[in-house]
Protein backbone atom coordinates (compact mmCIF):
# COMPACT_ATOMS: atom_id res chain seq x y z
CA UNK A 1 0.00 0.00 0.00
CA UNK A 2 0.89 3.20 -0.49
CA UNK A 3 1.93 5.88 2.79
CA UNK A 4 1.77 9.31 2.68
CA UNK A 5 3.63 12.27 3.91
CA UNK A 6 4.04 15.76 4.38
CA UNK A 7 6.92 18.44 4.52
CA UNK A 8 5.93 22.00 5.16
CA UNK A 9 7.99 25.18 4.24
CA UNK A 10 11.26 26.53 5.90
CA UNK A 11 11.85 29.21 6.79
CA UNK A 12 15.46 29.41 7.52
CA UNK A 13 18.48 31.61 9.17
CA UNK A 14 16.31 34.12 10.44
CA UNK A 15 18.93 36.29 10.21
CA UNK A 16 21.92 35.79 12.33
CA UNK A 17 21.47 32.09 11.82
CA UNK A 18 23.04 31.16 8.72
CA UNK A 19 23.10 27.48 7.95
CA UNK A 20 22.55 26.66 11.77
CA UNK A 21 18.93 27.97 12.56
CA UNK A 22 15.45 27.24 10.87
CA UNK A 23 11.69 27.18 11.88
CA UNK A 24 8.74 25.01 10.10
CA UNK A 25 5.58 27.05 9.26
CA UNK A 26 1.93 25.60 8.69
CA UNK A 27 1.05 26.54 5.10
CA UNK A 28 1.70 24.70 2.23
CA UNK A 29 4.25 21.60 1.71
CA UNK A 30 5.57 19.16 -0.65
CA UNK A 31 3.80 15.58 -0.27
CA UNK A 32 5.32 12.02 -1.34
CA UNK A 33 3.61 8.99 -1.11
CA UNK A 34 5.62 5.39 -1.34
CA UNK A 35 5.54 2.26 -1.29
CA UNK A 36 8.02 -1.00 -1.16
CA UNK A 37 8.66 -1.98 -4.43
CA UNK A 38 10.41 -5.86 -5.23
CA UNK A 39 13.47 -4.63 -6.39
CA UNK A 40 16.27 -2.75 -5.03
CA UNK A 41 16.46 1.26 -5.36
CA UNK A 42 14.68 4.19 -5.19
CA UNK A 43 12.41 5.02 -8.22
CA UNK A 44 10.17 8.38 -8.69
CA UNK A 45 7.38 7.59 -11.02
CA UNK A 46 5.21 10.36 -10.94
CA UNK A 47 5.63 14.47 -10.06
CA UNK A 48 2.92 17.25 -9.73
CA UNK A 49 2.93 20.96 -9.24
CA UNK A 50 6.15 21.32 -10.53
CA UNK A 51 5.22 22.76 -14.08
CA UNK A 52 7.23 19.57 -15.52
CA UNK A 53 10.47 21.51 -14.66
CA UNK A 54 12.10 18.51 -12.00
CA UNK A 55 13.98 15.86 -12.78
CA UNK A 56 12.98 12.22 -12.49
CA UNK A 57 16.12 10.38 -12.14
CA UNK A 58 16.84 8.72 -9.05
CA UNK A 59 20.35 10.29 -8.72
CA UNK A 60 19.14 13.92 -9.06
CA UNK A 61 15.82 14.56 -7.41
CA UNK A 62 16.11 15.20 -3.87
CA UNK A 63 13.32 12.82 -3.01
CA UNK A 64 15.01 9.64 -4.38
CA UNK A 65 18.52 10.30 -3.24
CA UNK A 66 17.38 11.14 0.34
CA UNK A 67 15.43 7.73 0.69
CA UNK A 68 18.62 6.16 -0.99
CA UNK A 69 20.72 7.78 1.57
CA UNK A 70 18.85 6.81 4.51
CA UNK A 71 18.89 2.73 2.71
CA UNK A 72 22.31 3.29 2.66
CA UNK A 73 23.12 4.43 6.12
CA UNK A 74 20.28 1.81 7.52
CA UNK A 75 22.53 -0.87 5.73
CA UNK A 76 19.35 -1.82 3.33
CA UNK A 77 21.03 0.01 0.18
CA UNK A 78 21.50 -3.56 -1.90
CA UNK A 79 17.96 -5.37 -0.09
CA UNK A 80 14.97 -2.29 -0.19
CA UNK A 81 13.56 -0.58 -2.90
CA UNK A 82 11.14 2.34 -3.02
CA UNK A 83 8.44 3.94 -5.58
CA UNK A 84 8.02 7.75 -4.96
CA UNK A 85 5.11 9.98 -6.14
CA UNK A 86 5.83 13.71 -5.33
CA UNK A 87 3.02 16.55 -5.25
CA UNK A 88 5.54 19.98 -5.06
CA UNK A 89 3.16 22.46 -3.14
CA UNK A 90 6.71 24.45 -2.85
CA UNK A 91 7.62 26.40 -5.68
CA UNK A 92 11.07 25.98 -6.87
CA UNK A 93 13.63 28.58 -6.01
CA UNK A 94 11.61 30.13 -3.71
CA UNK A 95 13.82 30.22 0.04
CA UNK A 96 10.91 28.15 1.61
CA UNK A 97 13.01 24.59 1.42
CA UNK A 98 11.46 23.52 -1.24
CA UNK A 99 14.14 20.77 -1.89
CA UNK A 100 14.32 19.83 1.49
CA UNK A 101 10.35 19.55 2.04
CA UNK A 102 10.49 16.58 -0.47
CA UNK A 103 13.16 15.33 0.35
CA UNK A 104 12.09 14.63 3.92
CA UNK A 105 8.57 14.29 2.95
CA UNK A 106 10.12 11.23 1.17
CA UNK A 107 12.03 10.06 3.96
CA UNK A 108 9.03 9.97 6.28
CA UNK A 109 7.01 8.47 3.87
CA UNK A 110 9.52 5.58 2.80
CA UNK A 111 10.63 4.66 6.46
CA UNK A 112 7.09 4.22 7.31
CA UNK A 113 6.02 2.08 3.72
CA UNK A 114 8.92 0.23 4.89
CA UNK A 115 8.42 -0.07 8.24
CA UNK A 116 11.23 0.80 9.39
CA UNK A 117 11.85 2.47 12.59
CA UNK A 118 14.31 5.73 11.74
CA UNK A 119 15.62 8.46 14.24
CA UNK A 120 15.20 11.84 13.53
CA UNK A 121 18.99 12.71 13.04
CA UNK A 122 18.91 9.69 10.52
CA UNK A 123 16.39 11.48 8.63
CA UNK A 124 18.14 14.50 8.75
CA UNK A 125 21.13 13.24 7.40
CA UNK A 126 19.90 11.57 4.69
CA UNK A 127 17.84 14.13 3.84
CA UNK A 128 20.99 16.66 3.99
CA UNK A 129 22.40 14.72 1.45
CA UNK A 130 19.98 15.40 -0.78
CA UNK A 131 20.23 19.21 -0.15
CA UNK A 132 24.00 18.80 -1.36
CA UNK A 133 22.65 17.01 -4.63
CA UNK A 134 20.02 20.13 -5.82
CA UNK A 135 22.48 23.22 -4.57
CA UNK A 136 26.23 21.84 -4.02
CA UNK A 137 25.94 22.48 -0.07
CA UNK A 138 24.50 20.00 2.44
CA UNK A 139 23.09 22.65 4.84
CA UNK A 140 20.90 21.29 7.62
CA UNK A 141 18.69 24.34 8.04
CA UNK A 142 15.73 23.38 6.46
CA UNK A 143 15.71 19.78 6.87
CA UNK A 144 16.10 19.46 10.60
CA UNK A 145 12.79 21.69 10.82
CA UNK A 146 11.53 20.31 8.10
CA UNK A 147 11.72 16.87 10.18
CA UNK A 148 11.04 18.12 13.69
CA UNK A 149 8.97 21.10 13.40
CA UNK A 150 8.83 24.41 15.65
CA UNK A 151 12.26 26.00 15.73
CA UNK A 152 15.51 24.36 15.07
CA UNK A 153 18.88 25.27 15.87
CA UNK A 154 21.45 22.87 14.81
CA UNK A 155 24.42 23.15 17.02
CA UNK A 156 27.03 20.82 15.62
CA UNK A 157 27.23 19.07 11.69
CA UNK A 158 30.00 16.08 12.69
CA UNK A 159 28.22 14.41 14.81
CA UNK A 160 24.96 16.44 13.70
CA UNK A 161 23.63 17.81 17.17
CA UNK A 162 19.94 19.62 16.71
CA UNK A 163 18.78 21.51 19.21
CA UNK A 164 14.54 22.41 19.79
CA UNK A 165 14.26 26.00 20.86
CA UNK A 166 11.02 27.22 22.54
CA UNK A 167 8.48 28.83 20.51
CA UNK A 168 6.68 31.73 21.61
CA UNK A 169 2.56 31.75 21.73
CA UNK A 170 2.60 35.15 19.77
CA UNK A 171 4.72 34.78 17.05
CA UNK A 172 3.31 35.79 13.50
CA UNK A 173 5.20 35.80 10.15
CA UNK A 174 3.98 37.51 6.98
CA UNK A 175 5.60 35.42 4.33
CA UNK A 176 5.95 37.00 0.48
CA UNK A 177 7.55 34.88 -2.08
CA UNK A 178 8.17 37.49 -4.99
CA UNK A 179 7.47 35.95 -8.55
CA UNK A 180 11.10 35.77 -9.54
CA UNK A 181 13.10 32.60 -8.99
CA UNK A 182 17.10 32.50 -6.65
CA UNK A 183 18.87 29.23 -7.27
CA UNK A 184 20.39 28.65 -3.85
CA UNK A 185 23.90 27.84 -5.87
CA UNK A 186 23.94 31.10 -7.02
CA UNK A 187 22.31 33.20 -3.58
CA UNK A 188 25.78 31.04 -1.94
CA UNK A 189 27.91 32.12 -4.76
CA UNK A 190 28.22 35.94 -3.71
CA UNK A 191 28.20 35.15 -0.36
CA UNK A 192 31.78 36.16 1.34
CA UNK A 193 34.59 33.75 1.84
CA UNK A 194 35.61 35.13 4.93
CA UNK A 195 34.98 37.52 7.59
CA UNK A 196 36.14 39.59 9.61
CA UNK A 197 36.67 39.08 13.15
CA UNK A 198 34.10 42.39 14.49
CA UNK A 199 31.27 41.04 11.68
CA UNK A 200 31.80 37.43 13.27
CA UNK A 201 31.42 38.94 17.26
CA UNK A 202 28.56 40.97 16.19
CA UNK A 203 26.60 38.15 14.40
CA UNK A 204 27.13 35.35 17.23
CA UNK A 205 26.31 37.80 20.06
CA UNK A 206 22.72 38.08 17.87
CA UNK A 207 22.10 34.55 17.49
CA UNK A 208 23.03 34.24 21.36
CA UNK A 209 20.61 36.80 22.43
CA UNK A 210 17.67 35.28 19.95
CA UNK A 211 18.32 32.40 21.67
CA UNK A 212 17.29 34.02 24.61
CA UNK A 213 14.68 35.80 23.66
CA UNK A 214 13.00 32.81 22.58
CA UNK A 215 13.76 30.94 26.10
CA UNK A 216 12.28 34.75 27.34
CA UNK A 217 9.31 34.80 24.64
CA UNK A 218 10.26 38.57 24.55
CA UNK A 219 9.29 39.46 20.83
CA UNK A 220 10.73 42.94 20.71
CA UNK A 221 14.21 41.37 21.34
CA UNK A 222 13.74 38.64 18.85
CA UNK A 223 13.12 41.61 16.32
CA UNK A 224 16.81 43.21 17.61
CA UNK A 225 18.26 39.58 17.62
CA UNK A 226 16.76 39.36 13.60
CA UNK A 227 19.97 41.38 12.14
CA UNK A 228 22.47 40.00 9.66
CA UNK A 229 25.17 42.03 8.23
CA UNK A 230 26.94 39.35 6.60
CA UNK A 231 24.43 37.51 4.57
CA UNK A 232 21.93 39.52 3.47
CA UNK A 233 23.73 42.77 2.32
CA UNK A 234 25.83 40.35 0.13
CA UNK A 235 21.82 38.47 -1.14
CA UNK A 236 19.65 41.88 -1.25
CA UNK A 237 20.88 42.82 -4.99
CA UNK A 238 19.52 39.57 -6.09
CA UNK A 239 15.82 40.09 -5.08
CA UNK A 240 13.98 43.00 -7.01
CA UNK A 241 12.14 45.36 -4.05
CA UNK A 242 13.89 43.34 -1.06
CA UNK A 243 16.01 46.50 0.33
CA UNK A 244 12.32 48.72 0.12
CA UNK A 245 10.08 45.98 1.13
CA UNK A 246 12.14 45.66 4.40
CA UNK A 247 12.24 49.72 4.92
CA UNK A 248 8.79 49.76 4.73
CA UNK A 249 8.03 46.48 7.07
CA UNK A 250 10.12 47.80 9.45
CA UNK A 251 8.41 50.80 9.73
CA UNK A 252 5.34 49.73 9.97
CA UNK A 253 6.03 47.68 12.68
CA UNK A 254 7.64 44.53 12.30
CA UNK A 255 9.80 42.93 14.41
CA UNK A 256 11.91 42.03 12.27
CA UNK A 257 12.42 41.72 8.40
CA UNK A 258 15.08 39.76 6.34
CA UNK A 259 15.29 36.93 3.50
CA UNK A 260 13.62 33.56 4.12
CA UNK A 261 16.85 30.72 3.41
CA UNK A 262 18.21 31.78 0.11
CA UNK A 263 15.21 33.62 -1.17
CA UNK A 264 13.37 35.90 -2.77
CA UNK A 265 10.68 34.86 -0.43
CA UNK A 266 11.26 37.50 2.44
CA UNK A 267 9.18 37.45 6.01
CA UNK A 268 8.42 39.98 8.33
CA UNK A 269 7.57 39.26 12.02
CA UNK A 270 4.84 40.57 13.95
CA UNK A 271 3.30 40.05 17.64
CA UNK A 272 -0.49 39.42 16.29
CA UNK A 273 -1.97 38.32 13.25
CA UNK A 274 -3.93 41.32 12.47
CA UNK A 275 -0.25 43.30 12.45
CA UNK A 276 1.18 40.17 10.27
CA UNK A 277 -2.06 40.74 7.62
CA UNK A 278 -1.09 44.45 7.46
CA UNK A 279 2.90 43.85 7.21
CA UNK A 280 2.10 41.01 4.19
CA UNK A 281 0.25 43.89 2.31
CA UNK A 282 3.35 45.73 2.65
CA UNK A 283 5.51 43.40 1.52
CA UNK A 284 3.05 42.85 -1.61
CA UNK A 285 2.52 46.43 -1.99
CA UNK A 286 6.58 46.84 -2.10
CA UNK A 287 7.08 43.57 -4.46
CA UNK A 288 4.78 44.66 -7.05
CA UNK A 289 6.28 48.18 -7.09
CA UNK A 290 9.30 46.50 -8.03
CA UNK A 291 7.83 44.36 -11.04
CA UNK A 292 7.85 41.00 -8.80
CA UNK A 293 4.81 40.65 -7.66
CA UNK A 294 4.13 36.55 -5.81
CA UNK A 295 2.40 35.46 -3.16
CA UNK A 296 2.10 34.91 0.34
CA UNK A 297 1.02 33.97 3.13
CA UNK A 298 0.48 34.75 7.06
CA UNK A 299 1.83 32.16 9.28
CA UNK A 300 2.48 30.55 12.15
CA UNK A 301 5.39 28.56 13.10
N1 LIG B 1 20.99 28.44 4.83
C1 LIG B 1 20.80 28.25 3.43
C2 LIG B 1 21.22 29.51 2.69
C3 LIG B 1 19.37 27.95 3.15
O1 LIG B 1 20.88 30.58 3.18
O2 LIG B 1 21.88 29.40 1.67
C4 LIG B 1 19.09 27.71 1.70
O3 LIG B 1 17.75 27.31 1.56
Amino acid sequence: PWVEAYAPATVSNLGPGFDCLGLAVHGPGDTVRARRRTEPGVVLTKVSGDGGRLPLASDQNTACVAVAAMLERLGLGASHGVELELDKGLPLGSGLGSSGASACAAVVASAAALDLQVGNETMIEAARVAEAVACGSPHPDNVAPAILGGIVLIAAIAPLRVVSLPVPDNLWLAIYTPGCEVATADARAVLPRAVGLGDAVRQSARLGLLVHALHTGDLALLGEAIVDDLVEPARAHLIPGFLDAKVNALEAGALACSISGAGPTSFALAESEHRAKALLEILEESFTHAGVAGRGQVDRV
